[in-house]
């Protein structure tokens, strides 16, 4: 483990001349502008946030940048999924314009993955790409989101159909701001720790069986170690594969079953992203188990693991109605992943060991929707 002067800890992602540092600890929003201050050519930043995120840590921001004489305007998007949209990208870059970003500026993305993912690609356009740092402030986007620089929106005809790689020039994670997220997106983003686990460390997977409700519950050495843990597990596959031709795509665990399930969820409160992943998780092991690639209890010990930390595992735990199998296959059918028609479905033999594969039967993936939403 390394930390900094300031006893964060740091884990670089390793991509060349586009290398940075995600430093995670608590207490850095404060100290902002003396952990951010080197990666400004002049004094000025424009942050770009959500409602809700700018009303609770806007303010600590900016003072912290004010401290080492760093001023900031900020722009402010409605929060939610919806915002991961072409109206609302219009928006950004206007105001990033409006607001004079030149091309050696830094801009910063404060708040969930939405916020990320929408500035990211709004800086990945702007006069052809200008620097970013993310300050990811839910869970979900600091153990997954913020790390790796796949950034953009949705198109009515899918989710993050548009969109760019471009690479943050730093991550700064301070875990305090996890304080203020509601207990139902921290286990959102929960979701996307247990996939490491899930993906491709046993060892993780167990320590979080023991560990999981105190980090669901406040422990913040906890917390810290579930996020170190997290983004150097992403950190490790996006050096290797930055792209996404073989080994990151582990990292949609869970994600085509999801993708489906939140177009047929409109995108809405009714699922959240972190949400939809765990139930697609706990789909995929279902269809492993059927498809006798790991042993049949598996599906029952990651079931009763969501369980025990009141995670949404079963399509019946979705409230309202949902299209039957077919309905939800032919959604499955937009999946980025498709290639030639086929879908790629992340399959495991066991927990801590997932596999691509597009070598599934359909009337196993039919059989297995039909089940889990009878
Ligand atoms: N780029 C990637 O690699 C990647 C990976 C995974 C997910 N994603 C994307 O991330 C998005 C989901 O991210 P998310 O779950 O963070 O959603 P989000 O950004 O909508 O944040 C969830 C909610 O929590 C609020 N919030 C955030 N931080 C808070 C805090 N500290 N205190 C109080 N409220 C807070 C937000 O205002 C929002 O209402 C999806 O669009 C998904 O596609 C991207």
């Amino acid at each position: 483990m390394t930390t900094d002067a300031g006893d964060a800890r740091i884990v670089p992602v390793v991509l060349g001349e586009r290398s940075y540092e995600v430093a995670i600890g608590t207490g850095l929003l404060p100290d902002a502008g003396a952990r951010l201050e080197a990666f400004f050519r002049r004094p000025r930043t424009v942050i770009v946030s959500d409602e809700t995120v700018a009303g609770l840590h806007l303010e600590t921001l900016q003072n912290g940048l004010r401290a080492k004489g760093i001023v900031s305007e900020a722009v402010i998007v409605p929060p939610g999924e919806s915002s991961k949209s072409w109206p609302m990208f219009e928006r950004v870059v206007e105001a990033l314009l409006a607001a004079k970003v030149e091309r050696d500026d830094v801009v910063i993305a404060l708040g969930g993955g939405v916020i990320g993912d929408l500035a990211g690609f709004a800086c990945a356009a702007l006069r052809r790409g200008v620097d970013f740092i993310q300050i990811p402030t839910s869970l979900l986007a600091q153990v997954d989101s913020s790390v790796g620089g796949k950034t953009g929106i949705n198109s009515p005809l899918g989710k993050n159909l548009i969109g760019a790689f471009h690479q943050p020039r730093h991550v700064m994670i301070d875990i305090d701001v996890l304080d203020t997220l509601s207990g139902r997106e921290f286990l959102s983003g929960y979701g996307e720790v247990v996939k490491y686990g899930l993906l491709g460390d046993a060892d993780f997977f167990e320590w979080l069986e023991r560990s999981g409700p105190r980090l669901r519950d406040g422990d913040k050495v906890a917390r810290i170690e579930a996020v170190e843990r997290s983004v150097s597990a992403k950190a490790g596959i996006v050096s290797r594969d930055e792209k996404e031709h073989g080994e990151r795509a582990l990292l949609n665990l869970g994600h085509t079953f999801a993708h489906a399930l939140e177009a047929a969820t409109g995108y809405s409160d009714r699922l959240l992203h972190g949400e939809a992943v765990s139930i697609g998780m706990g789909l995929a092991f279902g269809l492993s188990a059927r498809l006798g690639l790991c042993a049949q209890e598996t599906p029952s010990r990651v079931a009763e693991h969501f369980a025990g930390m009141g995670l949404k595992r079963t399509l019946a735990d979705i409230p309202g109605s949902l299209p039957d199998a077919d309905g939800l296959i032919a959604l499955m059918a937009q999946d980025k992943k498709v290639q030639d028609g086929v879908t790629a479905f992340i399959l495991a033999r066991g927990i801590g060991d997932a596999f691509v594969t597009r070598d599934v039967p359909p009337e196993a993936v039919h059989d297995v929707l039909t089940e889990a939403l009878s």
